[in-house]
């Protein structure tokens, strides 16, 4: 293949039949009976971390003493406990105890091109000997980075680069306010846009408004609006409404559905909000902070063909590296951030700041692992991979009789067994049944992981360049260790 085709292509080969699959998805999650691992062989399971996981144990659980929960980090909190990881190659990762995984956890999203890819490495060491990771003064790889996104997605007008994909998402809230002057935020219900005390709103279960924000005063949340899910019709009565009280400053989405996808959108949807936010004079942000370059270097926008107005980044946006966050669009919205002086309505500024922002590592680990996905088109050979592992367990679940639902968009792949995540607040068992779902999927998780496999919580699936046929083929094999096990309830 060549690089214009790697340049152009997109990583989803086929958009699944979503009416068809959210029948399925919503159907495991509402009318099945819940199915579980067998008992005896949990407990081998469990019996593993004791005997071959002991030194990851003693470790977390010494530092339990001394950080919160015993990690720093939510993905890292598995059951039964969380493995300490020495080490990071490829398609694996190896813990203390010498034990090695196949990684379809990729540190939540951003190591498309594998784990510790060294090409990436080594011109990111070659930056930091001579500059050191940070100096707070102009870098010329804050300029590359700029180029290189804008060359890849023509939306991205300016480039603002900050720490996090959080940081990036209360940037473009601030942006969105001081350019249309409007007030309200409104979300898809489910969806994850960081941790800021705005968005800690209608997070993972659509119509839980602010069932999580504890520590955030009503205020905060006070213009934050959700709507479910492909629901078209909620979100333009939200605008009408809005429009008599403050109207709504941007519509925010994740590009693909809610949490990376794990309620996929119809295909016209993102279309139809833009349409929406137009006729509302309203600012649509795409949080691209998973898509971004994942799903194409032209992102999830170039993929559906639709333009947002501001498109947030995280993960990919510094390769791997720390510091991945960025918010990116229309010039006369951008200027908002201008340094100096405002250059928003009325010389208005939006404050955003970060002294580690824009750091010379960030941002070159960003551009050069932007340029390698060019080069070796990461992407496609991930997509690849994710199509691979998706397939194989679809036909498993067929051949085992489980009711499960595999799916995936491009190299972002789901794996739906206890389908936790798929509640919603219209489900009347939705608290009686939250708890015994989550179990479920904590337990696939420690199943998986004892089979050699992490994941992303026991349910989503993340693949790299590096995961080539044989790693696939050797996942399967090991998936297919745990399925076996499934208890099978009756209806
Ligand atoms: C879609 C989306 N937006 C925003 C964020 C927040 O990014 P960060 O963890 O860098 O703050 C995440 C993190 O997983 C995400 O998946």
């Amino acid at each position: 293949m060549n690089k214009a085709d790697t340049k152009k292509s997109y990583s989803i080969s086929d958009w699944p039949d979503t009416e068809d699959l959210l029948k399925r998805l919503y159907r495991l999650a509402n009318e099945l009976p819940i199915h579980q691992i067998k008992r005896d062989k949990m407990q081998e399971y469990m019996n593993h971390f004791d005997t071959k996981c002991a030194k990851s144990k003693e470790m977390t659980n010494r530092a339990k003493e001394l950080i919160p929960g015993g990690v720093q980090h939510n993905l890292a909190f598995n059951y039964p406990f969380p493995l300490a990881i020495t080490k990071a190659e490829g398609a694996y990762l190896w813990d203390v105890d010498g034990n090695r995984y196949i990684d379809f956890l990729q540190a939540g999203g951003p190591t498309l091109l594998g784990s510790n890819y060294k090409p990436v490495q080594e011109k990111v060491i070659e930056v930091i000997k001579e500059s050191g990771p940070v100096t707070g003064l102009f870098h010329e790889y804050e300029l590359k980075l700029a180029e290189l996104i804008h060359s890849h997605m023509p939306s991205v007008e300016m480039f603002r680069m900050l720490m996090s994909g959080t940081e990036a998402c209360m940037a473009a809230v601030r942006a969105a306010r001081t350019f249309t002057g409007k007030k309200y935020v409104i979300k898809i219900g489910g969806a994850y846009h960081g941790w800021s005390d705005q968005f800690v709103f209608g997070m993972r279960v659509p119509g839980v408004g602010p069932l999580d924000a504890h520590g955030i005063p009503a205020g905060c949340y006070q213009f934050t609006q959700e709507v479910f899910p492909n629901d078209l019709e909620a979100l333009q009565k939200r605008m009408e409404e809005n429009e008599q009280d403050g109207g709504t400053a941007a519509v925010f989405l994740e590009p693909l559905g809610p949490e990376s996808g794990t309620r996929p959108v119809l295909p016209d949807y993102n279309k139809n909000v833009r349409e929406l936010c137009d006729r509302f004079g309203t600012l649509l942000v795409f949080d691209e902070v998973v898509t971004g370059f994942r799903v194409g270097l032209g992102g999830a926008q170039g993929y559906f063909n639709v333009k947002p107005d501001l498109t947030v980044f995280g993960k990919c946006v510094a390769g791997g590296y720390p510091g991945a966050g960025g918010v990116g669009g229309r010039k006369d919205v951008m200027l908002c951030y201008a340094a100096g002086l405002g250059g928003g309505p009325g010389g208005k500024r939006a404050m955003v700041g970060g002294t580690l922002s824009a750091n010379p590592l960030s941002c070159a680990a960003g551009y050069f692992c932007i340029k390698a996905i060019e080069e070796t088109g990461a992407h496609l050979k991930a997509g690849a991979a994710g199509d691979r592992l998706t397939k194989g367990l679809a036909d498993m679940f067929d051949r085992l009789k489980l009711p499960f639902v595999a799916f995936n968009h491009g190299s972002i792949c789901h794996m739906e067994t206890g389908a936790a995540m798929l509640m919603d607040i219209k489900n009347p068992n939705i608290f009686k049944e939250v708890g015994a779902r989550k179990k479920v999927m904590e337990e696939m998780g420690a199943a998986l992981m004892a089979e050699g496999i992490i994941t992303l919580a026991g349910s989503r699936l993340y693949c790299s360049m590096a995961d080539t046929d044989d790693v696939i083929d050797d996942a399967l094999a090991r998936f297919e260790r745990v399925f076996k096990h499934i208890e099978i309830k009756k209806d």
